[in-house]
């Protein structure tokens, strides 16, 4: 094997204001398929993450919460952390860009590029919400599309006629914050003279470091005309402050992908045999690559680079870009149960399903990846249960039974092992240039051939023949030898598949080169199943729950529900809106769990002349649901009934608090009567 190569491998900085979905697992899996396929091929391949903690999203979501932003990214990163260990994505370092170490980095690079003359400065006129005393983003402001006078459109392009504008252009804007009219102030703002970087980007990108269909998109904007780049931000903003420039503060994009930097800095302060100038100077000779979805090119493959250059240390290797999920050929629907998040997933499956199925589907390239659930089912049932772990379960017994666990000797099929060993390198190959479908396919492939071998040989019937046993215990070594050769194929995909392998093959931890050799006078440990089968009812069900964290969210207004993050709070309604509501008080005459659901409990309510029906998502808050019973609540009276798995919820009780045990349904003041209008 080649001499051993040193890899620092990044996926992009997931934000510290929503919950891990089956969208970003997409990239977390993918990236550490491939850092686990280098690591097993005994190369020093590092893996390096952070939350992206910084921002004005961040900073309102944490203060509509009640809770400061530490305080906020502090509960995501522990949310997060977990996700990404259960689905056994194996960082060296998770760690957040609100650290010290982001800090030095940010402000070491932004002096190094403003003493190079890379930073300019100019005034800039922007809306400033008067009420909140802060400038907007355009997303935090809405108002009249100039173009077809729909309402209620974002402040840089319209969702009913698609029109794109500037923020000052909406007629009638207000600040999704606060509702208040904006008002237009200056500002002085900081620059980063991308420009100076046109010759250097123009050789970069086609230097191999980026997919064809990334350099080409990237060869129009350079043909474009680069442009400076705003990285200032006034405050109030959750970030770095610019030194030198109090009130001002770095773009929460200037510093995330030093974020990259800063968590294998912490990283190396615990691992000595790491340099963290060895894997960052301009005359490194480590590999550097970021994988990253094609939403965030621009990011990465213009201004980070540049940056890079301009500070002085050396540019990625290479950007490896994939493109978005689909769940059943659309886009995740929260309604349709297909806005998935990690936690839900893992709730119901077991994460290697996941794991074999991306790698299954994906690619080298930028095309979307869909994930269809039928498909999803048959395929992991058929490949990894039907064809691989099938080869250990029907040889086990018989070495077990005839031959004390220990496999003989003997290769009654060199061509076939030899057809392993030969597909080895291709293998290898596809895995080392992400073409993960394509190592599927080969591994496949093998497994059919050893399966069809097997059947032929049907050493169930020649168990049964007399002065067969010899050759019995010879097809199952095999069979056993195969089935380790396919495991070690797939250990990147499938860690924990393969560590249970070890244990039932009673060898050391299995490298690629492993491969070469069959195992021979060897003692066994007992076989224990290594994979059950999906049952599609556990699907049914995580689309189930997966609509229930959307009702969850819906009847309890602010939850901490990661989801609603991205949407600036709420718009304003009129007088009439609001007393369209009919609001009456309810005695709960009965609560109790609903069989199934994770998050609802269903309450009987006495509404004065009527009873109702109505699911609600406050269980964590109410573990024991009887102490509700005989309460007065407030009810929704008018709210348009909603068919769910668990029945029909008519209406809804209000609740509030900021989620999980912190929920309170609300009470009327004592002496009220069911039925009773609310004013
Ligand atoms: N915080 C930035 C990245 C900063 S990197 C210095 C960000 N965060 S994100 O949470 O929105 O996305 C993290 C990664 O997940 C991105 O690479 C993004 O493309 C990817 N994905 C998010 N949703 C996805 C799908 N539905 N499908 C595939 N990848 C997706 O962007
Ligand atoms: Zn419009």
């Amino acid at each position: 094997m080649a001499a051993t190569r040193q890899i620092l491998v990044t996926s992009a900085l997931p934000y510290a204001n929503g919950s891990i979905h089956l969208g970003h697992m997409l990239e977390y899996i993918q990236t550490d398929i491939w850092v686990r396929f280098q690591q097993l091929r005994g190369h020093q391949a590092v893996y390096v993450c952070a939350d992206d903690a910084h921002g004005s999203a961040i900073m309102l979501r944490a203060e509509k919460e009640g809770l400061t932003s530490e305080q906020l990214i502090a509960n995501v990163h522990a949310e997060h952390s977990s996700d990404f260990a259960d689905f056994l994505v194996n960082f060296d370092n998770f760690y957040s860009t609100h650290s010290e170490e982001n800090r030095e980095l940010s402000e070491l690079i932004y002096t190094r590029l403003k003493d190079a003359g890379h930073i300019s400065t100019r005034s800039v006129t922007q809306y400033f919400d008067p009420e909140k005393g802060m400038f907007l983003a355009d997303r935090f402001i809405k108002g009249t599309c100039p173009k077809c006078a729909a309402e209620d459109q974002y402040g840089d392009n319209c969702e009913k006629c698609g029109a794109t504008y500037e923020p000052t252009e909406l007629k009638d804007p207000r600040s999704a914050i606060s509702g208040a009219t904006p008002v237009l102030k200056d500002s002085k703002h900081f620059f980063f003279r991308l420009q100076d970087f046109a010759d250097m980007l123009q050789q970069w990108t086609r230097s191999g470091a980026l997919q064809d269909a990334v350099a080409n998109k990237i060869a129009e904007w350079l043909d474009s005309g680069l442009q400076e780049w705003d990285i200032s931000r006034d405050a109030p903003y959750f970030g770095f402050e610019i030194p030198g420039e109090p009130g001002k503060y770095f773009y929460v994009w200037l510093d995330a992908p030093i974020g990259y930097m800063a968590s294998f800095k912490n990283l190396c302060s615990r691992r000595p045999e790491l340099s963290f100038d060895a894997f960052w100077n301009a005359d490194s000779s480590a590999e550097l690559y970021h994988f990253i979805g094609k939403d965030i090119v621009n990011f990465h493959t213009l201004f980070w680079p540049a940056m890079l250059e301009g500070a002085g240390f050396r540019k990625p290797t290479a950007v490896n870009v994939h493109g978005y999920l689909t769940v059943n050929g659309q886009k995740m629907s929260k309604s349709r149960g297909t806005f998935i998040k990690a936690r839900t997933y893992l709730d119901h499956l077991n994460p290697e399903y996941l794991r074999y199925y991306y790698a299954a589907k994906l690619g080298r390239g930028v095309e979307d990846l869909d994930l269809n659930l039928e498909d999803f089912v048959q395929k992991v049932n058929s490949d990894l249960v039907g064809k691989v772990v099938n080869i250990a379960s029907r040889c086990a017994g018989f070495i077990h039974k005839g031959n004390g666990g220990v496999m003989v000797e003997a290769n009654p099929a060199p061509e076939l092992s030899s057809a392993f060993t030969a597909a080895a390198p291709s293998i290898a190959d596809a895995y080392e240039k992400r073409d993960f479908s394509r190592a599927m396919r080969e591994i496949m492939a093998l497994a059919d051939k050893a399966n069809a071998w097997i059947a032929d040989k049907a050493p169930w019937a020649l168990n049964k023949q007399e002065g067969k046993q010899d050759e019995v215990q010879a097809i199952c070594a095999l069979g056993v030898n195969l089935f380790r050769q396919l495991v070690i194929f797939l250990k990147p995909v499938l860690p924990t598949l393969a560590a249970d392998a070890e244990a039932f093959l009673n060898v050391a931890p299995l490298r690629w080169n492993d491969h070469t050799q069959l195992l021979a006078n060897h003692q066994l440990n007992a076989f224990k199943p290594l994979l059950a089968r999906i049952e599609p009812a556990k699907i049914d069900a995580m689309v189930e729950a997966s609509k229930e964290d959307l009702a969850a969210a819906n009847s309890t207004a602010p939850t901490g529900n990661g989801e609603l993050v991205k949407e600036p709070l709420a718009d304003e309604i009129n007088f009439d809106a609001f007393a369209a509501v009919d609001l009456r008080v309810a005695l709960i005459e009965k609560c109790e769990f609903v069989e199934g659901a994770d998050k609802l409990l269903r309450l009987s309510l006495d509404i004065g002349d009527a009873k109702r029906n109505v699911f609600s998502g406050i269980k964590s808050a109410y573990p024991d649901p009887s102490k509700l019973e005989g309460r007065l609540t407030l009810y929704v009276a008018n709210l348009a009934p909603r068919k769910m798995k668990f029945g029909v919820s008519e209406g809804m009780v209000l609740a509030a608090g900021p989620g999980g045990e912190d929920i309170f349904l609300l009470s009327p003041d004592q002496g009220a009567k069911p039925g009773q209008r609310v004013k």
